[in-house]
């Protein structure tokens, strides 16, 4: 059990008004703990969210030996407070930090601290059908010293916003570019974690999709680049002939919590879904014969996304009819409905706060 020592804001911000927008809005406050080799994890405290202040050579800046994680906290229509599956992400974040040689956060106290400081900006917590409170814990590595090696100290914070839809056309399908120069990721490497740096590796091709009129870019495997790996801030599904497919884990994908929600509720619906290797290949093949009927991402910050387009070198592929289709809407609904506690939660997912 955490003690958490709580220092509340003497200067509390106004609500905001008006559309949210993503990751934009912060509340006010944060929750902050310490960690130093051979004392632990220790000073737990929520704070006023505000600047912090480290030395220019701390090991973060540098090399990058960072973990983030994305949840998000929702209002229900009971007035009660919700998370989705913390533990989840309290499990993955210290599937990262093995990766990442950051110190492991006790899952209890990782699921502690969300909490803690959601309860204290409660108030926060948006309305708005398809607005939440988008929660980010994050790991920093503090030590200033400029030699490549694991920090000894690091700092766990925990940010809250606010936010809307990730996509600024909310649930309308987006275009989706496949890249087949650039990859994110391989075997081996850290592709499997949320770090930074498997976002900042992806910049160049988003900037690249962006120009074409793409929102996000779809990443092939980087030794063949040729099976489909992630989106970039999402999984992805595609539903070819009535059978629902994904990318199967295979150390260079992120284990989404919404890409395993969304393979739970397929299963019990008895909609038939696999978890394998796809191929660029396969795609344009099913897109050719008619049979790819829907494509969609999953993630925390993009919750469903439908894809209306997809582009591959010289093939643009309309997906459909380029509109939402009836599985990722009712996965949408579903999910969202289970998330606000306006639908019954057979699964479990929904912990209150
Ligand atoms: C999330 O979905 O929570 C993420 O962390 C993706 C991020 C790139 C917005």
């Amino acid at each position: 059990m955490l003690d958490i020592k709580i220092t509340k804001t003497t200067a509390p911000k106004a609500k905001p008004q008006g559309p949210l927008g993503f990751g934009k809005i912060f509340t006010d406050h944060m929750f902050v703990m310490n960690y130093t080799e051979g004392k632990g994890w220790h000073d737990a405290r929520i704070v006023s969210f505000e600047n912090i202040s480290l030395s220019p050579a701390c090991v973060v800046f540098h090399y990058g030996q960072e973990m983030f994680e994305g949840m998000k906290a929702y209002k229900g229509a009971d007035g009660k407070t919700y998370l989705f599956r913390p533990e989840r992400n309290a499990a993955r974040a210290n599937e990262s930090n093995r990766r990442l040689c950051i110190p492991e956060i006790p899952e209890e106290d990782f699921v502690e601290a969300v909490r803690a400081v959601v309860r204290v900006d409660e108030d926060w917590i948006p309305t708005e059908p398809g607005t939440s409170l988008y929660i980010r814990p994050f790991v920093i590595a503090t030590d200033a010293f400029l030699g490549v090696a694991p920090s000894k100290t690091y700092l766990f914070m925990v940010i809250l916003s606010p936010s809307g839809a990730y996509y600024s056309s909310g649930l309308s399908p987006v275009g989706i570019w496949i890249e087949d120069d650039y990859v994110r990721a391989v075997k081996g490497g850290i592709g499997y974690t949320k770090t930074g740096g498997n976002y900042a590796a992806s910049l160049a091709a988003q900037v690249k999709a962006h120009d074409a009129g793409y929102s996000q870019v779809l990443w092939l495997d980087g030794v063949e680049r040729r099976y489909i790996e992630e989106v970039g801030a999402m999984n992805i599904f595609f539903k070819i002939d009535g059978k629902v497919l994904t990318p199967a884990l295979n150390g260079s994908i992120l284990p989404g919590v919404t890409r395993n929600s969304v393979l739970q509720l397929l299963k019990s619906w008895g909609i038939p879904a696999e978890e394998r290797r796809i191929s660029v290949d396969e795609l344009l093949e099913a897109q050719k014969t008619g049979k790819l009927e829907e494509v969609f991402g999953t993630g925390t910050a993009a919750v469903i996304s439908p894809v209306g387009k997809l582009r591959y070198k010289d093939d643009v592929m309309t997906i459909g009819d380029g509109g939402i289709g009836a599985v990722s809407q009712r996965l949408y609904d579903t999910i969202t409905g289970i998330q606000t506690g306006a639908l019954k939660d057979p699964f479990g997912w929904r912990v209150e706060i």
